[in-house]
């Protein structure tokens, strides 16, 4: 039923229950975005499926989150089963048939997938902040940290990194202070506390390197295929913060590293966010400000993003609003709450006049939805009451063995599983604390041997930081060394510019009058 360049979802049927049409997903409005709700159990998961297949099937690569693991079924080859035979029939889906789908899977820790890993560094302050749950005093300092190991070259890949950063920063608080802004010595001690939370959670697995390439989630199989990268979430979703904000790196990742494509064909990538909900959470407004904006932007980029969630409102309104491909299954509507929301998920629809759109969501069957899908110049299509198709690849879980026999036949095998410890604030730091301390022993011998106080000896007036000697001694060379492959810190991922930006208005209105003024001297 694939038709070029389209992706088949279902059937949509007339009010007296017969066969209306086809109703398809056109792949070159895939990167306009999407949105699938609905109550549980009304068949969310099985339309991610269909759609992750029928992208794939078309070349584009597949990132998701897979909440349950039932969506791990997608790499074996479906199984005949009445239900799904009855409900091909229904849909006039003829040639309907199984197969597999090549898939790669990945997990933060290590056991149901290949590692996924970044570094602190790359992560950024901002989003470091969010998984920490920091305050604003705390995030202060979480920024200041960054500016320091910015400037003292020190390389912050994984939490230890990090936490030999803070120790010392405590250690030379009044010093630093002088020239970073204020390090409370209290906020130090609470984001060691959380940053003590984070590894018993597991976060600790997270970062380091080998740092996950994006050119590895967006692959294509032999077969042409695109390679549907299934993220092992399940335990995942214990810390969600982590979930969210992994998620959210992975995206400004995407955004950063990806080129300007325009309007392709069919989408570079397709990333599903489940349980969206959790990325908006009690989100700083700044932060939902910069998703909505990451969202607008990386369009552009070939990615269309498609937020999966049981309930329309969970997803704030400027985000919605661009969100073009719509699969809304069944709601329930016993309490105000869920009323409202049947009401925002019908009103969101270009209205069929053949049903009453809030009517029709509250009576949905499992795996039936109200679809719209952008169509002609991008207009929405009218909504139509649809009949997921089944899927090709298995419903439900593979097997331990299953997965263990697809991981062995990856094509990131080896890649990510082992750990590489380089060099890094931590080495680095422990090295010049023992040669700070070394120093001032020799410092302190000379002194008791000179006579004459020697003013300021060796201090050229240039930028020092505590325990790190002036610049252009013999550290330079291992901090060049010790440089990461790409310093995160420095380029900008787009929550970081973001935030900056905030802080940066006052400067750039001044910029602006500057401009403006010239601008108008040329004129007159
Ligand atoms: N398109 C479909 N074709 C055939 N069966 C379907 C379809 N969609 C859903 N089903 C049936 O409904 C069951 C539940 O669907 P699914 O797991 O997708 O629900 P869900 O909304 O993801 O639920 P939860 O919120 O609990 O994760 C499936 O296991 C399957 O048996
Ligand atoms: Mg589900």
């Amino acid at each position: 039923m694939d038709e070029t360049g389209k992706l088949f979802i279902g059937g949509s049927r007339n009010p007296d229950d017969s066969l209306n049409k086809a109703e398809y997903l056109d792949l070159k409005f895939g990167n306009r975005h999407g949105l699938i709700t609905g109550a549980t159990g009304t068949g969310k998961t099985v339309t991610l499926q269909i759609l992750a297949e029928g992208f794939s099937r078309a070349g584009v690569p597949v990132f998701a989150a897979d909440i349950k693991g039932d969506l791990s079924g997608v790499a074996a080859k479906g199984e005949p089963k009445d239900f799904l035979a009855k409900r091909a029939e229904q849909i006039g889906f003829a040639d309907y048939d199984f197969e597999q789908f090549p898939v790669i899977f990945w997990d933060l820790f290590g056991e149901k997938g290949h590692r996924v890993r970044t570094t602190i560094a790359e992560m950024g302050p901002l989003l470091l902040s969010r998984l920490m749950d920091a305050s604003e005093p705390q995030e202060g300092v979480i920024n200041i940290a960054f500016k320091i190991a910015d400037k003292a070259g020190l390389p912050l890949l994984d939490l230890k990194d990090f936490a030999s950063l803070l120790n010392y920063m405590a250690e030379n608080s009044g010093e630093l202070s002088s020239q970073f802004g204020l390090i409370s010595k209290t906020s130090v001690a609470s984001i060691q506390r959380g940053l003590l939370v984070l590894e018993q959670q597991g976060a600790e697995h997270f970062f380091g390197e080998p740092a996950l390439k994006i050119s590895d989630i967006m692959r294509t199989a032999n077969n042409g295929y695109g390679q549907i990268s299934v993220l092992a979430a399940d335990k995942l979703m214990m810390n969600p913060r982590l979930y969210a904000t992994f998620l959210l790196w992975l995206l400004s990742e995407l955004f950063e590293e990806l080129p300007e494509v325009g309007d392709p064909d069919k989408p570079k990538l397709v990333f599903f966010f489940d349980e969206a909900h959790l990325l908006f959470n009690d989100a700083p407004k700044v932060l939902t400000e910069r998703v909505e904006q990451v969202v607008r932007l990386i369009r552009s980029k070939g990615v269309g993003v498609y937020f999966v969630t049981q309930n329309p409102l969970d997803v704030p309104e400027t985000v919605l609003a661009q969100l073009g491909n719509r699969v809304q299954h069944a709601l329930r509507a016993y309490t105000p709450r869920e009323q409202k929301a049947v009401r925002t998920a019908a009103d969101t629809f270009r209205p069929n006049p053949a049903f009453d759109c809030a009517e029709a969501i509250t009576n949905l069957g499992t795996g039936e939805a109200l679809v719209s899908t952008l169509e002609g110049k991008g207009a929405p299509s009218m909504v139509e009451r649809t009949l997921v198709r089944p899927p090709s690849g298995r419903i439900g879980a593979l097997t331990d063995q299953e997965r263990q026999a697809v991981i062995d036949k990856s094509p990131v095998l080896g890649l990510y599983d082992e750990d590489v410890d380089r060099e890094s604030a931590f080495e680095i730091l422990a090295a010049r604390a023992k040669q700070a301390a070394d120093a001032a022993a020799a410092k302190k011998a000379q002194d008791e041997l000179q006579t004459a106080p020697s003013a300021g000896s060796g201090e050229t007036g240039g930028w020092t930081l505590p325990g790190f000697g002036t610049g252009g001694d013999d550290g330079g060379s291992d901090r060049g060394r010790a440089q990461p492959r790409r310093t995160g810190y420095q380029r900008e991922t787009v929550v970081e510019a973001a935030m900056k930006s905030v802080a940066r208005t006052v400067a750039t209105q001044v910029g602006r009058a500057l401009v403006r003024g010239i601008l108008g001297s040329l004129k007159r």
